[in-house]
């Protein structure tokens, strides 16, 4: 699948990608360098997307961590499968709401989210935020890129420690909202 078929699946439903353009490699970059990866061994991404933060994850993680990448695009779904799918690397096809229903009652280590939260319905963004934060271990970490600081307060509600980040880097320029419990 081409970039330019990515492109045009995230500009068809940007009502549900919430972006112009993917995340650039210097905000993954940042992102991810607020995840401690050693010893993480179940890890979660919301919003695979075209595969950018995904990338990133698959060269941090441990070889023996699984990851579970959540996309509600079929059309994304087929191509993170195509690229990325393998034993460690599963790609879900369903709503970051119905995370439980997929990982056995595992708890999680990270959650790396780039899910447009201010366009998510709010029983479906709710849904999200308290699965996460029964999920996730209490040494776990959640981290969220987004471009507008105004997400931190909803985050607030589930999360005790919480920091935010910024970044240049990026159209548009971003935030980074680590969140722990
Ligand atoms: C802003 S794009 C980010 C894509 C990519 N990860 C990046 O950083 O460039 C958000 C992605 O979340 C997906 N998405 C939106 N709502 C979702 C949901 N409820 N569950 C899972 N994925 C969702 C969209 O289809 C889109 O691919």
């Amino acid at each position: 699948m081409n970039k330019s078929s990515l492109f045009k699946e995230l500009f068809v439903n940007i009502k549900t990608t919430g972006a112009v353009t993917f995340s650039s490699k210097s905000l993954v970059n940042k992102m991810l360098s607020f995840a401690d990866f050693k010893g993480a061994k179940i890890i979660v991404e919301l919003g695979g997307g075209d595969g950018s933060i995904t990338r990133g994850i698959i060269d941090r993680m441990d070889r023996d961590a699984t990851l579970f990448v959540f996309e509600i695009s079929e059309h994304f779904c087929r191509n993170l499968d195509r690229q990325y799918g393998s034993k460690n690397v599963k790609i879900i096809c369903d709503s970051a709401e119905n995370m439980d229903r997929h990982l056995n009652g595992d708890k999680v280590d990270l959650i790396l989210s780039s899910l447009p939260f201010s366009l998510i319905p709010k029983e479906s963004r709710t849904a999200i935020y308290e699965k996460s934060s029964v999920m996730l271990k209490p040494s776990g970490f959640f981290i969220q890129i987004c471009y507008s600081y105004l997400l931190r307060f909803q985050f607030a509600s589930y999360f005790s420690n919480i920091k935010t980040a910024f970044t240049l880097k990026n159209f548009p320029p971003a935030f980074i909202i680590i969140c722990n419990s």
